[in-house]
């Protein structure tokens, strides 16, 4: 559907060009951006320590519940009134950060096909997050927390289900009934945070890998503007609650509290119909209209000797190791979950079988392979395409669909090879192209900290850097393979490094583009089983 592809167009070059922002000024490895489901679990932990905290001084009963926050925010504010403070600037960060996470999801577009179940739970978290947020506010028991309790009575009472139920404990004399203000404890302290949890765990139970934590940077460096904040705007409350009055000035929170003043313009039937209508077409967008899948990952047994690198770099979980089935002597196979996989190839580029020098003779196959581009497949390309350039400086570039268009770049002495993922790649594929007439190979992927399939540019610099299995062979010259990070922003900096790779390989002696020798096939295989 084109006009969904231009919204995830227009809505990614925004990120795109505020992450370069923050690129500049963080880094890549403390891009807040990068890390913003990590970064709203931090904040949560946050949230969870300052609460705990202050809980030692909170009173639960609607009678002290004002004199305890009170006693919190001013007696002991270095430190209990910071933690207030703390816990509520990191609730309203943790929803900022969820909106932006939603957002960087959606405009990628990883949120159909088989990766909707992040998506679809994660939903409901926002609104348990909004509710916390609200049970909240209603503890502090001041004139906003009046205000909240009178307005969601109201809310809740309008439901045909049983009218007045709740508005009737805020009447008699005067007061909110202790009963149902412990009540409010209960949902605030424990029963929506265990909620939670359970919630956050179902939402990232299906991808591998998940960081709890941002990097140490960013956690230090989020907690000291926290602190700071805390420190120049305490939180506070506004006065005591008083049923018998009305609040005048009220200091909302828009973060948390926006469906009060939609309730109050337009009333309970628009302030139960607009968030129900919001959350069904968020949870619906997944199928609006659903993706069509590559075919998943298929394993073949005679070219797997059960080593399991495919199941450790796959990022979705989609690839386990059972049992053999097939009488081979080695101990475990992998299997594929089709409702997993998200035929990203980076099972195949981990592959050690994956190696085009094996079956030189006939149709290359391999352990893990990928249907809609098989290795035998890519090794024909790779052939091809070599053997179709010209000049002194033949260069083989890689780039994956999700990154810069390095397809560009082509041009008689440019051979550019696209792949799902720049993970796809076999670094003996690198070595081979040396072999079949490039000069220098160049892999370009997903801007560093942001890959669309979370862990591909990861896996190949490790392996290119001989650190993740497996290895860019001994042999091949590290000087002519280089990986470079691009997004579809940044084909003029691509362009520019392929330029300055190119230059550098005019400095490098003529390569001999020969076949691997006994010693070398040797020397492979020692490294392939090492
Ligand atoms: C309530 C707080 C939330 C937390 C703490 C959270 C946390 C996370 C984390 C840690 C990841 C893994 C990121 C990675 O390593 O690539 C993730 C992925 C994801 N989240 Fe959330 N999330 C939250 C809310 C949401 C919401 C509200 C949505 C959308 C409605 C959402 C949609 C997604 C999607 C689509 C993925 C990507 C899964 C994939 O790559 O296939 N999340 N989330």
């Amino acid at each position: 559907m084109d006009v969904l592809k231009a919204i995830h167009r227009a809505g990614h070059s925004a990120y795109l060009m505020m992450e370069e922002r923050f690129n500049q000024g963080f880094g890549n490895a403390w891009n807040p951006f990068y890390h913003l489901g990590s970064l709203t679990f931090y904040f949560f932990w946050i949230v969870l320590v300052s609460g705990l905290y202050i809980f030692i001084f909170f009173e639960t009963s609607v009678g002290q519940a004002y004199q305890s926050v009170e006693y919190i925010t001013h007696q002991q504010w270095w430190l209990a009134g910071v933690m207030r403070s703390l816990h509520r600037y990191a609730s309203d960060a943790a929803v900022l950060s969820i909106f932006l996470h939603m957002g960087r999801e959606f405009f990628r577009d990883r949120y159909r096909g088989v990766r909707w179940f992040s998506w679809f739970t994660g939903v409901p978290t926002l609104w348990l997050t909004v509710i916390l947020g609200i049970t909240g506010y209603w503890l502090v028991w001041d004139q906003m927390a009046q205000y909240i309790a009178l307005a969601t009575a109201e809310l809740v009472d309008w439901l045909p289900i049983a009218p007045g139920a709740m508005t009737k404990n805020f009447l008699g004399d005067g007061q909110l009934s202790d009963r149902f203000f412990t009540l409010m404890a209960f949902l605030h302290l424990l029963a929506f945070p265990v909620m939670m949890v359970f919630a956050l765990w179902l939402h990232v139970s299906r991808i591998s890998s998940v960081d709890f934590l941002p990097p140490k940077g960013l956690a230090v460096g989020s907690l000291a503007a926290l602190t700071l904040l805390s420190l120049l705007k305490p939180a506070l409350s506004h006065g005591p609650a008083d049923l018998q009055n009305s609040p005048t000035v009220l200091h909302l929170d828009w973060f948390y509290l926006n469906i009060y003043p939609l309730m109050d313009k337009y009333g309970p039937l628009w302030a139960w119909v607009i968030p129900i209508g919001l959350t069904l077409f968020f949870m619906a967008l997944p199928w609006l209209p659903p993706r069509k899948e590559e075919p998943e990952a298929k394993v073949h047994l005679p070219d797997c000797n059960g080593c399991g690198q495919c199941a450790k770099d796959c990022p979705f979980g989609a690839v386990s190791m059972r049992p053999r089935t097939d009488g081979a002597k080695f101990t475990f196979e992998p299997v594929v979950d089709p409702t997993l996989c998200t035929a990203c190839g980076i099972c195949t580029g981990s592959c050690v079988s994956s190696n085009p020098y094996r079956q030189a003779d006939g149709q290359l196959s391999t352990g893990i392979d990928m249907p809609a581009l098989p290795v035998e497949a890519l090794r024909q390309q790779v052939k091809s395409l070599l053997h179709g350039l010209a000049g002194p400086r033949k260069t083989l570039l890689i780039g994956c669909r999700h990154g810069a268009e390095a397809q560009q770049l082509a041009s008689p002495e440019i051979a550019v090879l696209i792949l799902p993922c720049s993970g796809m790649v076999p670094p003996s594929f690198l070595d081979f192209a040396l072999r079949q007439g490039a000069d220098g190979v160049m892999t370009t992927a997903c801007r560093d900290g942001d890959c669309y399939y979370r862990m591909g540019n990861t896996v190949l610099m490790e392996r290119l850097a001989r650190q993740r299995k497996p290895f860019l062979l001994r042999r091949t010259p590290d000087e002519r393979v280089v990986m470079v990070h691009a997004s579809r922003h940044d084909l003029n900096d691509l362009r520019q490094e392929v330029d300055r790779f190119r230059q550098r390989l005019d400095g490098l002696p003529a390569l001999a583009h020969q076949a691997p020798r006994g010693p070398e096939i040797e020397e492979e295989k020692e490294e392939a089983h090492a």
